[in-house]
């Protein structure tokens, strides 16, 4: 069974549940598509874990973006849930003294689901990361409010940086820290892990079928990370695609605090606006560069981000995609729970 099939004739039993929540929560978006997570099952209870072999060790040293992505696969193995008419129960960051099992999550009840949370399941597969430029075309009436809603919801702020000078400032520290980051060697290297060539068979990186091969600028520019390092590698221009690229509709998302839990609850509030901007036909595009360097964060914090914590910079518009990513087969993420012990978050 797929995730955004139908779930077939009869009681599911809880394995097939879990398999089916699991297939559904890798979809999520995780930086560099690290995939940086892993499941296991023990009756009507899965746990989703973070994986730390999967954190980039240069460019997130704390985690953050980790346990973002890990918050990503948490509200979409709920919405999975939900697809199935059962109310999920989930137990964020349960046990203290396992810091990276992220949630523990159960499916005590049932209830209908909602129009609204199947659109968003409908979009799991679909959702594409975009890369480059937009249409000129505005966003559909009324979706920012109902993106900001969505985020609310998880305790974290969307904060539209619609003032000219302010975008433009925010479109500047992209660029300063996509400079610094092709300048530190360290960091060149951990990206280029993560970036497979053409034709790789990997089921994790960022494959050339998911960004542009030349580089698309907007006014102000936002430039995108250097996956191909100038080998040529991505996917052609669309022949219909305008000249004239718009840089979209400018974001941040904020948490009042910074610990794990405000990351997973930062990484839910994505993954249910990115999902509700895929219904309404608008993509969306990630430039988190500079909030992978402490300085260019804290400036933007200061100056941008109101005083919060700025998790994920986006933009929004509408465009013709084209992009294809990848994912690990759930098999490989799912284990029939032996413990939840020996997660000590060491090593
Ligand atoms: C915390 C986080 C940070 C990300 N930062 C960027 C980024 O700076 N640039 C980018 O192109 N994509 C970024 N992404 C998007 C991922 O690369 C993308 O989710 C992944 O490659 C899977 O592709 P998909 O979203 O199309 O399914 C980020 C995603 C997350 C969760």
């Amino acid at each position: 069974m797929r995730a955004g099939e139908p779930a077939g004739p009869g009681p599911l039993t809880a394995e097939e549940i879990a398999r089916y929540v699991v297939a559904a929560a890798v979809w999520a978006p995780s930086v560099h598509n690290t995939q940086p997570w892993r499941f296991t099952a023990d009756g009507q209870q899965a746990s989703l874990h973070a994986d730390a072999t999967r954190q980039l060790r240069v460019a997130d040293p704390d985690g953050r973006e980790m346990m973002i992505s890990c918050g990503a696969a948490l509200f979409t193995a709920r919405l999975a849930l939900r697809s199935l008419d059962l109310v999920p129960q989930a137990d964020v960051l349960p046990d203290p003294g396992q810091p990276l099992l992220v949630a523990r999550v159960s499916w005590p009840r049932r209830a209908a689901c909602t129009d609204f949370e199947r659109r968003l399941f409908g979009q799991v597969r679909q959702r594409r990361t975009h890369r480059g430029g937009f249409d000129p075309a505005p966003l559909p009436a009324g979706l920012l409010d109902t993106l900001r809603e969505g985020a609310a919801r998880y305790g974290a702020v969307l904060l539209i940086v619609a003032d000219d000078g302010r975008r433009a400032a925010l479109a500047a520290a992209v660029e300063q820290a996509e400079r610094a980051q092709r300048l530190d060697g360290d960091r060149v290297r951990e990206l280029a892990r993560w970036a497979p060539a053409p034709g790789t068979a990997r089921t994790d990186g960022v494959p050339p079928t998911s960004y542009p091969a030349r580089a698309e600028h907007t006014d102000p520019d936002f430039p995108g990370r250097d996956f191909a390092h100038g080998r040529g590698w991505g996917l052609p221009p669309l022949s219909t695609a305008s000249r004239f690229r718009a840089a979209g509709v400018a974001a941040l998302l904020t948490t009042a605090g910074d610990r794990p839990v405000d990351w997973i609850n930062a990484g839910q509030a994505l993954q249910r606006i990115l999902l509700t901007a895929s219904t309404s036909g608008v993509a969306a595009a990630l430039n988190t560069q500079p909030l992978e360097f402490g300085w260019l964060r804290e400036s933007i914090r200061t100056g941008l981000g109101d005083g919060a914590y700025p998790q994920l910079v986006l933009r929004f518009g509408t465009v013709i995609q084209a992009a294809a990513s990848v994912r690990r087969p759930p098999d490989d993420v799912l284990s029939a729970s032996s413990s939840d012990d020996g997660d000590t978050g060491e090593g």
